[in-house]
């Protein structure tokens, strides 16, 4: 089985839901400003190699201190970051992430060179860790978005629904979330999309629940799925998130989370999407925001706005730790 090599060696892409959650976005410094890819590894390239050669020690540190809190880290690595730390060889499908204009909404893209995705069940854990990592890190980085995530009840988003539901498990779950053979070198790594959502959560609260239904697509307090729409009616959430071709159904894994700071008045969702094809996750936000058909977008989009929009290459801990040598 070609997963089966991997899967011994993959960045615990496929942890599990916890109740909390960090999503840190850096730039690394230096490379903002326009140094040219091929520049060499300057003082601040070296900085992050060291640091992401130690990140599987550094877990282990402060995990080692509550095993049940179930802390991970995964790292994802930009494109724009991956020569200078990778080589020229890079992930068959890894790009920057392009801007998806739909006539009313757009998936727009922003600056990311690395991913820190950092889950436990326990948030002082999660502070901890970030707190080493960037530590490790120093100057050689700046911060371009940093949520601190948490779980609502029984996995719900900030607009009621359970969220994470169709996530694939199983012996679907590698399958659909790492690379395989299909591109040899970067086997057991996975491709990472993360999009900041904030809601307009009065606007929704005044549609009625069944109105809210339909635009997902599932019952709210059951979480039953409801029937697909005819193929020129307006799809709902799940259906338009829903890709399937002669070689059947592509799942992603999502570990969606909500945040807000209702003081602000801020409710958001924090989407995050691994999957072994970069395709399938582009084709979901092109069937969201440009709507099937064209024009029927996906109304969750009238009541969510993304903030940013950034694609990372998760290698595995085995590619992390050799930038150390
Ligand atoms: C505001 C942001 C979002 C919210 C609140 C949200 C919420 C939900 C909810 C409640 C479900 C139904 C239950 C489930 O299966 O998890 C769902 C399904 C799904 N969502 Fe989202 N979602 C968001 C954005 C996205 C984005 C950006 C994508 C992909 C690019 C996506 C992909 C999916 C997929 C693949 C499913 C499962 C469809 C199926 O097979 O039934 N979602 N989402």
């Amino acid at each position: 089985m070609a997963h089966a090599d991997a899967r011994g060696n993959i960045q615990n892409i496929e942890g599990p839901l916890t109740r909390s959650a960090v999503f840190l976005v850096l730039r690394v410094r230096g490379r903002a400003s326009g140094s040219a890819p091929d520049a060499g590894p300057g003082a601040e390239i070296a900085t992050v190699r060291a640091a992401l050669a130690g990140l599987e020690d550094l877990v282990k540190t402060v995990g080692f201190r509550e095993p049940r809190a179930r802390l991970t880290c995964t790292a994802g690595i930009g494109d724009g970051i991956w020569a200078p730390l990778f080589g020229e060889r890079k992930p068959a499908e890894l790009h920057p992430f392009r801007e998806i204009a739909g006539a009313t909404h757009t998936a727009i893209a922003t600056p990311g060179d690395l991913l820190l995705h950092i889950r436990a069940d326990r948030e002082d854990l999660v502070y901890e860790l970030e707190r080493l990592i960037l530590d490790a890190l120093g100057g050689a980085v700046e911060t371009a978005d940093e949520v601190s995530g948490f779980r609502y009840f029984d996995a719900r988003d900030l607009l009621g629904f359970v969220d994470g539901t169709a996530n694939p498990v199983g012996r679907d779950l590698p399958e659909a979330v790492l690379v395989g053979e299909e591109d040899p070198a970067f086997a057991g790594g996975s491709y990472v999309v993360v999009q900041k959502y904030l809601h307009d959560l009065s606007a929704w609260q005044r549609l009625t629940t069944e109105e809210q239904e339909a635009v997902m697509g599932r019952t709210k307090s059951d979480n039953v799925e409801l029937d697909d729409a005819a193929a020129d009616e307006q799809k709902a959430h799940k259906t338009l998130a829903t890709i399937e071709d002669e070689a059947g159904e592509h799942d992603i894994l999502r570990d969606n989370m909500p945040f807000a700071r209702p003081g602000a008045g801020e409710f958001g969702t924090y989407f995050i999407g691994y999957s072994r094809r970069l395709w399938v996750i582009e084709k979901m936000l092109e069937r969201m925001f440009v709507g099937d058909p064209p024009g029927k977008h996906d109304r969750l989009l009238d009541f969510s706005t993304p903030v940013t929009g950034s694609t990372f290459f998760v290698p595995t801990p085995g590619m992390l730790s050799a930038l150390g040598e």
